[in-house]
């Protein structure tokens, strides 16, 4: 039996490093594996720096696609990765999240009579004005193995008809993010310089990530957005540490933002390294977002989070209290800064235990049935 990874970006590099090591102990002579990275990320701080810290062997093919408009990205994608599954012939190939790679590594794989895995398969915001929730649906519609992450992405399912081969089995962000941390906190010391390693030791700081284009792309709502951390940092007279999505920064300089942030006590970091990350999420007093993963993430690690949307795909994040939603541009993030801070975080994890990746290579490995079709 022969696997296919399709990956592009950040989160998905993050999220399947746990399926990676486990195809990983499981290759012997009956079960291969190989990696397409579509290059939809490409800066070292994207891209390379994940798969050196998570271990992970090279991809076997980069496509080399880069950043494109949607149309031109995910075509180019398709050439690409079609091309190599026409010569590899895999039985399976497994995609993860969202992104337009994931799309690509679908539709190519389906339209070949591949068979798709869908990791973390269910989500829905409900919102067709995100490009991310197009990638969803119809990759789940065309995914012959839906890995849900909750029963609330298998309901999401249901709803839509999909109801065969559907497997509960956690969120690979919980493997990633136990399997990481310890190694994270053994090396805190060497991997931040002194200022940074101030910074966390004190603890005394509200961590911010930025990257959606609903927020990026639209000059007003990046307004709001600038303006509501900048009365939160006054008000808490607190440092808020802020990794930029080079989208953003880009956008920031583009609004004419990116100064007013600058000469501020936010402080602007280039995006930094998972390790780096997991460290700066768990000691922070509450976490600003629009991220998917980190939402789960601050969960998973106890740490109050506002997202700043007006929706999210993961609603159980609210349901347990880790999380907030602020509409930027009518709600007032100072209030919800307030009511996050004054929550105990005795909230339970609705990700899983930290086992997902091992079930779905099972599944894969041993559930593997060639006349399964849909
Ligand atoms: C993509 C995903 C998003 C995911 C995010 C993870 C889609 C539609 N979007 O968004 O769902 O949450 O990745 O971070 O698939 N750029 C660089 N270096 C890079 C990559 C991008 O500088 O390595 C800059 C370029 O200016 C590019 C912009 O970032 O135009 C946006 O990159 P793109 O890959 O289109 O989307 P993301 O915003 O990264
Ligand atoms: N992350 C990171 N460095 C950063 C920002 C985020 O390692 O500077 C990690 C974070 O821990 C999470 C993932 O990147 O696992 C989230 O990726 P992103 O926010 O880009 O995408 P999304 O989850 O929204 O699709």
């Amino acid at each position: 039996m022969k696997v296919g990874i399709v990956l592009g970006t950040r989160p998905e590099i993050i999220k399947l490093s746990p399926i990676i090591r486990k195809l990983e102990e499981f290759k012997n002579n009956d079960i291969e594996y190989f990696i397409i990275h579509t290059n939809q990320h490409y800066s070292e701080n994207l891209d390379r720096i994940f798969f050196k810290e998570l271990n992970l062997p090279e991809p076997k093919y980069n496509l080399g696609v880069g950043s494109a408009s949607h149309g031109k990205q995910t075509g180019r994608m398709l050439e690409g990765i079609e091309r190599v599954l026409i010569r590899e012939k895999p039985d399976i190939v497994v995609v993860q999240g969202d992104t337009n790679s994931t799309l690509a590594g679908a539709l190519a794989s389906s339209k070949l009579g591949i068979k798709v895995a869908h990791v973390e398969a269910g989500l829905r915001s409900y919102d067709r004005g995100m490009p991310e929730e197009i990638n969803r649906v119809l990759t789940d519609h065309i995914s012959n193995y839906l890995f849900v992450p909750t029963k609330v992405a298998e309901e999401n399912l249901r709803r839509e008809g999909i109801r065969e081969n559907v497997f509960l089995v956690g969120n690979t962000i919980v493997d990633a993010t136990l399997q990481n941390i310890e190694i994270a906190e053994r090396r805190k010391e060497e991997i931040f310089e002194e200022e940074m390693l101030d910074i966390v030791r004190d603890r005394d700081y509200f961590l911010l990530t930025i990257h959606r284009a609903e927020n990026t792309d639209n000059r007003r709502r990046l307004k709001s957005i600038v303006e509501g951390i900048l009365k939160v940092a006054e008000y808490y007279d607190k440092t808020v540490v802020f990794p930029a999505h080079p989208r953003t920064e880009n956008k920031l300089k583009k609004y004419c933002l990116w100064d007013k942030l600058k000469n501020s006590n936010i402080k602007i970091l280039e995006p930094i390294g998972y390790f780096k990350f997991l460290i700066l999420e768990k000691y922070a007093k509450l976490i600003l977002t629009d991220s998917g993963g980190v939402q789960e993430e601050a969960c998973i690690l106890k740490v109050p989070c506002i997202t700043l949307r007006k929706n999210t795909e993961r609603p159980e994040t609210l349901e347990v209290g880790s999380n907030i939603l602020v509409d930027v541009e009518k709600g007032d993030i100072l209030e919800a800064v307030d009511t996050m801070l004054r929550r105990s975080r005795n909230w339970r994890n609705p990700f899983g235990d930290g086992k997902s990746g091992e079930r779905i290579v099972k599944i894969l490995v041993e559930g593997y049935d060639s006349s399964m079709e849909r």
